[in-house]
């Protein structure tokens, strides 16, 4: 199973190396990279770190929106990048302070990421409108090809700002 830790892990790594690059450039040489040098460690670094996944926003008239969404990114990052009209949603920015990014991941997704939910997202979670059994906050749930291509995620029928 190919999982978030994996990929942040490959891609830490692929920046790590250009980082070593430069350090290790002798003092004659420009500080920065030569551009071979970036397309190299751009070409080393995999796929998974660029990959697009498509996505499908349910809302509750049943009206559907797809968006393709860059691997790596939350869910918080595909409403706003993809211009997804949830009213008010986000309004926090990410600091699980607000709640307004809940979204109904389907049970299966839910199911791969429970172990990632934490007392922070928890606590806000239990003052979000709607609260379902495969409830998330967007904001904490990033994407994967593996675990995210194709999945349908539903918009609750409202938010509950709780700043
Ligand atoms: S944006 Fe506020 S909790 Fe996610």
């Amino acid at each position: 199973m190919f999982r978030l830790p994996q990929v942040l892990r490959t891609c830490t790594q692929a920046v790590g190396g250009l980082r070593q690059s430069i350090l290790q450039a002798p003092l004659a040489r420009p500080v920065l990279p030569s551009l071979s040098q970036l397309q190299r460690h751009l070409q080393a670094t995999p796929a998974s770190c660029t990959e697009k996944v498509n996505i499908t926003f349910e809302f509750p008239d049943g009206t559907q929106q797809k968006v393709t969404v860059k691997e790596g990114d939350n869910l918080l990052e595909a409403v706003l990048d993809n211009n997804v009209d949830i009213d008010g949603f986000g309004a926090c920015e990410g600091t699980l302070a607000c709640s307004t990014c809940h979204l109904i991941l389907p049970e299966a997704v839910y199911e791969q990421l429970s172990s990632d939910i934490s007392e922070e997202e928890m606590d806000m979670l239990d003052l979000a409108y709607g609260l379902t059994e495969t409830s998330r906050l967007g904001c904490a749930c990033h994407v994967t090809k593996e675990l995210f291509e194709g999945v349908v995620i539903k918009v609750p029928e409202g938010i509950n700002d709780q700043r």
